[in-house]
């Protein structure tokens, strides 16, 4: 285990499509999730996807079971696995909500997502999973498997006046300069 440097935006890696996962359940699928989980819980991040560490494989991790530092008003979304995801919105309906991410650091933005959607994949043993989800749990699935598809979050924003450095948008509130 290990925790890895994190790319940050502008690096070219961050902007390639992932591909999928062909073999589950072996030795080096384990070693990259122990480095995905070691490298995200040292950056207080809410998800993180393979090719942030350089990784081009359709695997995220994210989950909060503390309410955690760079998202405290957030509800708590259960620590996932998910591998191979597909995404399917339920509606059309749309939120505007604040994100982060650890490629972006230091920063937020406002940005658009899917209030409802059904999401399905496998975990690291091929078990599957298939939920429905809504609000912050909803969000932080899209941003992290946009991240599969090359996708950044300030790549989704309409609106660029909301976008911009934590101390500056938030000040006082002592969000993590990550
Ligand atoms: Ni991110």
């Amino acid at each position: 285990m290990a925790i890895r440097p994190v790319l940050r935006m502008g690096d070219p890696r961050l902007l390639r499509p992932s591909d999928r996962v062909l073999q589950l359940d072996t030795p080096e699928l384990h070693a990259l999730l122990a480095d995905m989980q070691e490298t995200m819980a040292s950056l207080n991040g809410a998800g993180l996807a393979a090719p942030q560490i350089g990784e081009p494989w359709r695997v995220v991790i994210f989950g909060t079971d503390a309410p955690n530092p760079r998202y405290p008003d957030a509800e708590i979304v259960p620590r996932t696995v998910l591998i191979n995801p597909e995404l399917e919105p339920l509606g059309t309906q749309m939120e505007q909500g604040w994100e982060g991410c650890l490629s972006v650091p230091g920063m937020r933005g406002l940005v658009p997502r899917y209030q409802q959607l059904r999401y399905r994949g496998v975990d690291e043993r091929g078990r599957a999973i298939d939920r429905q989800v809504s609000g912050f749990h909803a969000r932080v699935v899209q941003h992290e498997v946009d991240h599969l598809d090359g996708i950044l979050y300030p790549m989704r924003m309409t609106d660029l006046s909301q976008f911009g450095f934590n101390e500056e948008l938030f000040p006082g509130q002592g969000l993590q300069d990550d």
